[in-house]
């Protein structure tokens, strides 16, 4: 049976944070960001806005196109590396907020990948005769909190936001969409080139974790760099493969917005045209677990997607993690 997406959404919070701002912020300069990133701009969530607050104006945007009541949800999964607290998850804040009831509630944590793994697992949550129907899946981020405002290697880089999808099992024959072909991998030898150090139990906040800042990312960029290029590739043509389908086939290849080099270097690797990569990361930044999402949104609310295309989803980070997702539209 297979399922579809039938509805997306998303949400970026009002304040724009530009390269000139951050000019007078840290040694940079508007060019170095734009020539080794891409960036012109992202996103900062307001000091009172928390992760569930973006997810659920992202989710409520998802619905509306879906058609979809918050009653009706039964499965919602929220991807993310700034939940709203330690616990209780994200996903169970936001049930309430949404007022969707009568749905089962987690959190899943994979980084830049988090939607990718959230898709899957709600692919396989809602297989066959599952009590599962009808799902939303999450992928928000409030970096802002996680930045280090005085590191330049990092702190011109990322972005918040919220991006959401709703998924319904497919009806009948006559619905070709749907999830066709995803493939995970996951690194953990890796684990220490782009991370936060503390905060968690193996490193519990103290004053002096507090003092040597050790609760802000911290990337090795290069190297996180060459594994991206090469994991998302790989990933990509290994379900272009699964499912029989060609790169030229493609009509979007959607990759996670992270740097702009990597996302051309992956679609050269794949021999796509650069007409059928989506970027948008010149305005939101690096969304982590957000940016897939976000720009699947982008795409279906510009109507340039049509019914039959294949959109390839690819992502990566911390773990490391990385993915891709093939779907029909
Ligand atoms: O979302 C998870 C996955 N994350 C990624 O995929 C990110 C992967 N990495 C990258 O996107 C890139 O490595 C960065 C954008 C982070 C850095 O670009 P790079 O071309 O790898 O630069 P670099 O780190 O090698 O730094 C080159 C130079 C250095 O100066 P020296 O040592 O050559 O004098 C840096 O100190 O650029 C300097 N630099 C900056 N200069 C101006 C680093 N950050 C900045 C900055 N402004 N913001």
């Amino acid at each position: 049976m297979g399922i579809k997406i039938t509805g997306t959404g998303s949400y970026a919070p009002e304040r724009i944070l530009t390269n000139a701002e951050l000019e007078k912020m840290v040694e940079t300069s508007n060019d170095w960001i734009i020539s080794r990133t891409g960036i012109r701009e992202r996103r900062i969530a307001a000091p009172n806005e928390a992760c569930s607050d973006m997810a659920c104006k992202a989710a409520t945007n998802a619905l509306a196109m879906a058609g979809v009541a918050p009653k009706e949800i039964d499965l919602i999964i929220v991807a993310s590396v700034t939940p709203d607290k330690h616990f209780p998850s994200t996903a169970a804040i936001l049930q309430s907020k949404l007022d969707a009831s009568n749905a089962t509630c987690f959190d899943l944590q994979a980084a830049c990948t988090g939607f990718l793994y959230s898709l899957e697992c709600a692919n396989a949550l809602m297989a066959n005769e599952s009590n599962y129907r009808k799902a939303l899946i999450i992928g928000v981020e409030k970096l802002s909190v996680l930045t280090d405002w005085q590191d330049r290697n990092t702190c011109v880089l990322f972005g918040d936001g919220a991006g959401a999808v709703v998924l319904e099992k497919r009806t009948g024959k006559k619905d070709i969409g749907g999830i066709l072909a995803s493939k995970l991998g996951t690194d953990g030898k890796y684990c220490d080139i782009l991370q936060v150090e503390a905060g968690g139990s193996s490193m519990p906040a103290t004053h002096e974790t507090i003092d040597k800042r050790q609760h802000f990312i911290r990337m090795e960029g290069q190297e996180v760099f060459k594994l991206a290029v090469n994991a998302m590739s790989k990933a990509c043509r290994d379900v272009l493969e699964s499912a029989s389908i060609r790169p030229e086939d493609v009509r979007w290849l959607i990759p996670h917005q992270a740097n702009l080099r990597i996302i051309k270097a992956v679609g050269t690797k794949l021999g796509m045209r650069e007409e059928n990569v989506f970027v948008n990361l010149d305005k939101y930044g690096n969304t982590s677990a957000a940016s897939v999402v976000i720009a699947l949104d982008e795409i279906v609310r510009s109507s340039k997607v049509e019914r039959g295309d294949y959109l390839l989803l690819t992502a990566f980070g911390s773990g490391l993690t990385w993915g891709a997702t093939l779907l029909r539209w």
